[in-house]
């Protein structure tokens, strides 16, 4: 939260996750590569690295942040697990999901991560450079994607610079994050809710489950804070289901309809995902003033691209 200070950049190695879990004990904000985008980590146990967090993102209010952990042991330790919570996490603990859970009262997590929720949101990440800085700091980290508030998620290294140098200690550099979107959110604390499409593909948890996600209805509360409406925006106005661009536009393609740039010219949605927000990046470098995105199908990782390009195609506020 010092504005003039230098980020440190660490090398994905030993010394240098011994060095980002140091900033981490001494109360200071490291971003490190998740296998869904870049987050930036603080101590979930200590108020003071928590805000941190809010203040080097200018988020604008205290929404919830999700708590990483190394294992589902460690989770254990937070979180009062369910029989759908158990079945999730076996399917796809390490990975691409978080669960909402009831938090534990032992658990001894700053109430700035919750935002005073009686449930905690809880993700055991695949990426082996998490689960190094994971490891060699030993205890849970709050961490929030590592972009500006309303900004683009970041995917590599380089975009976290952009965003966020000089306003946080370091960045762990692990190469580009390979599902490239966020991870699912589940609340599993009763009958499983969708809360957010993400990195897991919603029928492969049904699956699991062996029953439907239910949806949060659209005039119910919200329930996960920062799923608001105009949210990773690129400069530009974005106008979606395009198959063609108009006079002016840059177009962003996706299978059969080509572009400037691509999602995916095979039309593959893993692939589009983990190119999402670095193509969405580019198009701020080339300063484009107005984006029309080819549509992209609502199926498996589709249902998440579109949702974060809904996002970035939301009215600004
Ligand atoms: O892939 C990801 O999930 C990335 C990486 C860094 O792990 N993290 C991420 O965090 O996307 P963030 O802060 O950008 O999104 C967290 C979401 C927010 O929409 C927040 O409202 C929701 O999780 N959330 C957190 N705790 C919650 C809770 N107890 N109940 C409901 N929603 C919660
Ligand atoms: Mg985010």
């Amino acid at each position: 939260d010092n504005a003039t200070s230098e980020t440190a950049v660490f090398l994905a190695d030993d010394a240098g996750l011994t060095n980002a879990a140091k900033v981490l004990s001494d109360g200071g904000l490291v971003a490190f590569p998740t296998e869904t985008v870049y987050g930036l980590g603080a101590d979930a146990r200590r108020s003071d690295a928590v805000a941190g967090i809010y203040a080097a993102k200018g988020r604008p209010s205290f929404n919830p942040l999700i708590v990483h952990v190394a294992d589902l042991a460690a989770a254990e330790a937070l979180v009062t697990f369910t029989p759908q919570a158990y079945r999730l996490a076996q399917a796809f603990w390490p990975g691409a999901l978080t669960l909402v859970l009831p938090l534990r009262p032992d658990a001894g997590i700053s109430t700035l991560v919750t935002a005073g929720l009686t449930t905690l949101a809880v993700r055991v990440p695949d990426h082996p450079v998490a689960q190094g800085l994971l490891r060699a700091f030993g205890g849970p980290v709050a961490a929030p994607s590592a972009n500006p508030s309303g900004r683009i998620s970041p995917t590599t290294a380089a975009h976290v610079m952009a965003g966020l140098a000089g306003r946080i200690g370091g960045v762990v550099d692990g190469g580009a994050c390979g599902v490239g979107v966020e991870s699912t959110i589940v609340d599993v604390t009763g009958d499983p809710v969708l809360l957010r499409a993400g990195g897991v593909a919603a029928e492969a948890l049904e699956a699991a489950l062996g029953q439907p996600l239910s949806r949060p209805s659209g005039t119910a509360a919200i329930t996960a804070p920062g799923m608001l409406a105009s949210h990773y925006a690129p400069q530009g106005t974005v106008r979606l289901d395009a198959t063609h661009a108009r006079p002016g536009e840059v177009m962003l393609g996706f299978g059969p309809v080509a572009g400037d740039l691509t999602l995916s010219a095979a039309g593959d949605l893993v692939e589009a995902a983990t190119n999402l927000f670095d193509r969405l990046h580019q198009l701020d470098a080339m300063g484009a003033q107005a984006i029309a995105v080819a549509p992209v199908p609502e199926h498996g990782l589709g249902a998440a691209i579109n949702d974060r390009l809904r996002r970035a195609a939301a009215p600004r506020s």
